[in-house]
């Protein structure tokens, strides 16, 4: 028998279906709820609304588990490589050896990017956040690609993802080569896609470039955790953009601006300009760990906490040993990596911290990878922006099969009630 949820307003039940998900997973269905009462619900932040059904990230904040389509983010770090997890993000299997290399083939024919998408960059200053320049990069490739706007059917969606999945990561490493001063690199049809993001940003002209099997291996590794992470902000909004039927790359450029936030993706960036602030303090984590605390204070610990994990963040654990590998292979002697440890073992500690289950997130350690590799404090958002463009294209792509409807919330009015008009002079 299928379960019901009644609510009850004075006089008035109302019978409301539970939808079940997976794992015990269960929603009450308000679908009809404004028909039957007239009231809508309240949810700022949406943290209890589910915004649609989808098949492709399980999260449990709760037990700290990550699955995509199924398989735990701890086998698919362990086993898999980037590209497969965005086919299985994207497609719904973890490919066979045929499905992977077409897909990567398919991929390759897009890599080139428009030259006259180089005049764009040189309109923007050196300076400019590379986040920025990304997002309007990114919008800017409808332009030269209008078919993708409206995409009829399964082919045209494919060459789409394809296509995005091709040329975001050139733009991607344009943004820091434009801010550099470097010349604007190429990828290289014979390498691999991750490989070909290390060349992309790192090598020059003037000399060879060996690609360190380490440094590959975390890159691949941070790009698998940051994949997909279901109905977070950047994500949602790609959905939202989406679900006017905007276009494909519209919708990514929308994800990337959502994305640029301190509270999200930027949280890794803000990550190491707070331990930088507190190296030129003298580098007293007490000190900070009290400021954190203190509610008349406005400061807060940089990649701690999460939404949706009060538990450790299952990405953390992982990005934490390749963090150590990293370093040891780099022969890594950061002080700033050591004030890092230090806050991190005092927050886990501390009473503040644990009664409220705030963990280190996956952003507290990735940039400590980043800036290992030596990879700018301004680009750790748009690292975090390329591991996610498989989630971000996943997802659009279920709400288009799905035929799912316009996203438009609704809301509580409580500005003034009717006024008449004053004229100027009656003010
Ligand atoms: N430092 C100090 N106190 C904190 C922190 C923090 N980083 N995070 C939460 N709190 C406190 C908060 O003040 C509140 O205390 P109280 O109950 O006494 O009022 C309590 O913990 C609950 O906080 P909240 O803001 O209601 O929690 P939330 O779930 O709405 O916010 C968050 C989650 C990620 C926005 C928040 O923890 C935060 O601002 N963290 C720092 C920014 C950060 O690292 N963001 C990256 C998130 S992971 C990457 C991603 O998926 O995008």
């Amino acid at each position: 028998m299928s379960k019901i949820a009644t609510v009850t307003i004075d006089d008035l039940k109302v019978d409301l279906p539970l939808i079940e998900g997976t794992d015990n997973e269960n929603a009450i269905d308000i679908e009809k709820l404004r028909a039957a009462t007239g009231l809508v619900t309240l949810d700022p932040g949406y943290k209890n609304t589910g915004a649609c059904k989808s098949a492709i990230t399980y999260l449990d904040g709760e037990k700290g588990i990550l699955r995509y389509r199924g398989y735990s983010i701890e086998d698919l770090a362990e086993k898999s490589n980037f590209l497969e997890v965005a086919y299985l993000i994207i497609f719904g299997e973890l490919p066979t050896k045929t499905q992977i290399e077409q897909f990567e083939n398919d991929i390759r024919k897009h890599t080139l990017v428009n030259e006259e998408m180089k005049s764009i960059i040189d309109g923007f200053p050196k300076h400019a956040h590379p986040m920025g320049v990304l997002s309007s990069l990114t919008c800017a490739l409808t332009a030269f690609n209008p078919s993708v706007v409206n995409v009829a059917n399964e082919k045209q969606m494919y060459d789409a993802i394809c296509k995005i999945m091709g040329k975001f990561l050139v733009l991607a490493t344009w943004t820091y080569r434009k801010a550099k001063g470097y010349p604007l690199n190429y990828y290289d049809n014979t390498k691999s896609y991750v490989e070909n993001f290390l060349r992309l940003m790192f090598q020059l002209p003037t000399e060879p470039y060996k690609v360190n099997p380490v440094v590959q291996n975390a890159i691949d590794k941070l790009f698998i955790l940051h994949a997909d992470h279901e109905q977070n902000c950047s994500t949602s909004t790609v959905r939202m953009v989406g679900s006017s039927h905007a276009g494909l790359f519209a919708s990514i450029s929308a994800g990337v601006s959502a994305l640029w936030g301190p509270l999200h993706g930027g949280a890794n960036q803000a990550v190491l300009e707070m331990l930088e602030e507190i190296q030129k303090d003298g580098g007293d984590a007490d000190k900070y760990l009290a400021k954190a605390k203190d509610k008349n204070d406005p400061f807060r610990l940089m990649g701690f906490g999460h939404r949706v994990y009060k538990n450790f963040d299952p990405r953390a654990r992982i990005i934490k040993k390749a963090a150590e590998e990293v370093l040891a292979d780099l022969g890594v002697n950061d002080p700033i990596l050591k004030i890092a440890k230090d806050l991190e073992e005092k927050a886990l500690k501390d009473e503040y911290f644990v009664a409220r289950n705030l963990y280190p997130n996956v952003d507290f350690y990735s940039g400590i990878i980043y800036r290992a590799l030596g990879i700018p404090t301004e680009m750790f958002t748009v690292m975090f922006a390329i591991g996610r463009l498989p989630g971000w294209v996943a997802q659009w792509k279920e709400m288009r099969e799905n035929k799912e409807p316009i996203g438009r919330p609704r809301q509580l009015y409580i500005g003034e009630s009717f006024r008449a008009f004053k004229e100027i002079n009656e003010r």
